[in-house]
């Protein structure tokens, strides 16, 4: 499994603990920074890494920000995206089975680190379900279509 990872300066502390965890369990991990605590822009780092995933350059991608919500809301405006920030477990388990979330967040200024590998562990390990779920993903998907120029 290859994740894609970015982060703003919010979410640079917790992003060296992330990828230090899901490398020492042998996954691969591309870090599209920051990696610096100097202030920068969360819509351009969660674009980039959305795009990135939806070009097939990993297989699941990590987007922390100080809350999780900025930078999921930005991927979300790339097509084929599903973020959802997560604060627990259960919530970033059901986000993979039930919604097929490709993107997950969170936030360093909310989630310590090590409920953070949890939620991290609990949203690699889930598959999606399929069945209905996947005809609901496929009218949030037709939503998207509607929308797009
Ligand atoms: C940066 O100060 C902060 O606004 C950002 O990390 C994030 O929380 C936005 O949603």
């Amino acid at each position: 499994m290859k994740i894609l990872i970015g982060n703003d300066h919010a979410g640079t502390a917790l992003k060296e603990e992330i990828k230090k965890h899901l490398e020492d369990a042998g996954i691969e991990v591309v870090n599209y920074g920051t990696d610096s605590t100097e202030s920068v822009n969360y819509p351009e780092i969660g674009q980039k890494v959305a795009e990135e995933l939806v070009a097939g350059k990993g297989d699941l991608a990590i987007l922390i920000c100080g809350t999780g919500i900025g930078i999921t809301l930005s991927a979300n405006k790339v097509p084929g995206i599903r973020a959802a920030a997560c604060y627990d477990a259960t919530t970033a388990h059901l986000i993979r089975e039930h919604n097929h979330a490709n993107i997950l967040g969170l936030g360093a200024r909310i989630t310590g680190s090590e409920l953070a590998k949890d939620i991290v562990d609990s949203f690699i390990s889930a598959k999606p379900l399929g069945g209905r779920h996947q005809e609901r993903v496929d009218m949030i998907t037709a939503i998207e279509k509607k929308y797009s120029r």
